[in-house]
């Protein structure tokens, strides 16, 4: 199959739709990474995404909608204790880089949802996304538009690098404003918890928690999830995720980083933009840091090595996709 690349106009999102009407699937931006589109009550493109990506079956996938009227063909209603903090947050952060489990409507297929009782949905920003929803006709199911395990996709060539011959098409869209994927939260449990770290912070979201007369947020930690033999609660979070080819090393400082490059070579280093140099270090960022570590590989870096000082350290969701592009399994 070749993968078509469009830019963005009405008459592509119209072609785009189509093609998604016809079963296919379609990556496209979204303002945190690009995404891999099939619709969500067409069960068999959904089931496509995962063969495309190299996904496992056991992780579910995110709902995108385009309007909360949406919510009612994939969501059964919230609880009425949990209801009002949704619309607060909703009205907070939606759309934009935020994913809330709800209640799954029966008529979603279970292979969504790897065959939870929960569905993550998520209103994107992004002027394409949500044309490209609404021109669907219903919701779109959409993980991230790389090969399983390999960096996220921050630019439509990204996208093509993973998937071209395996998807239909690309809505090309230039570099996401973001750069890191949407914070993942559960409201539905006694504590709410966020269950992947992104843009939107911890104290973004407690300041809505408290005013709606909830305790603050708490962390899942993956031993949490884990540990007991119920299924995990973001099943994603479990495997090796974000990493490239080359081998990722952290250091404390910019000199300890040389040190290493210097034992690793060719090694490329990453560091706070304030270090960058353009030549032999390079921009360390959430909207920098998945491109950057594509770009180890495309350039024949062995070694990249990430400056991880207080600073960067004090980035809670930077630092979850550092270590995880970091972990050896
Ligand atoms: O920013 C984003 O969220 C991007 C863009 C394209 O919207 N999407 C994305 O999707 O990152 P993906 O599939 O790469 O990551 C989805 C995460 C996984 O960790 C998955 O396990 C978790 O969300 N997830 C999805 N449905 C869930 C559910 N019902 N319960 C718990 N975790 C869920
Ligand atoms: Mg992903």
């Amino acid at each position: 199959m070749d993968t078509q690349r469009f830019s963005y106009n009405k008459q592509s999102i119209q072609e785009a739709a189509q093609l998604l009407r016809s079963g296919e699937l379609v990556a496209f931006p979204t303002e945190t990474v690009y995404g891999l589109g099939a619709r969500v009550f067409d069960e068999s493109a959904v089931r496509r995404i995962f063969v495309a990506k190299g996904r496992p079956s056991d992780n579910p996938l995110i709902v995108h909608c385009a309007e909360k009227a949406d919510l009612m063909r994939v969501s059964e209603p919230l609880p009425s204790n949990r209801k009002q903090l949704f619309d607060a947050l909703y009205e907070a952060f939606c759309p934009g880089a935020l994913t809330v489990l709800l209640p799954k409507h029966s008529s979603v297929p279970n292979v969504v949802t790897a065959g939870l009782n929960t569905v993550a949905i998520r209103f994107p920003a992004h002027p394409i996304a949500q044309a490209l929803i609404r021109a669907a006709g219903e919701p779109l199911v959409a993980p991230s538009a790389n090969r399983s395990g390999y960096p996220s996709p921050t630019t439509a060539q990204h996208v093509l690098h993973d998937l071209s011959g395996r998807i239909a098409a690309v809505i090309d869209g230039g570099a996401c404003a973001v750069g890191i994927e949407s914070t993942v939260v559960n409201i539905l449990t006694e504590s709410l918890t966020i269950l992947r770290p992104g843009s939107i912070t911890k104290e973004q979201l407690d300041k809505t928690a408290l005013e709606q007369g909830f305790q603050p947020f708490v962390y899942a930690s993956g031993k949490e999830s884990g540990e007991n033999n119920a299924a995990p609660l973001s099943p994603g979070m479990k495997y090796r995720h974000y990493a490239p080819n080359a081998t990722v090393l952290l250091a404390s400082s910019l000199e300890e980083a040389s040190l290493l490059a210097t034992t690793n070579s060719p090694a490329l280093i990453l560091a706070r933009p304030e270090y960058a140099d353009g030549a032999t270090v390079h921009e360390l960022s959430e909207q920098s840091l998945y491109g950057a570590l594509r770009k180890a590989d495309s350039e024949g870096f062995q070694t990249v090595i990430l400056v991880c000082d207080s600073e960067v350290q004090n980035n809670i969701a930077l630092m979850n996709r550092i270590s995880k592009a970091a972990s050896e399994q």
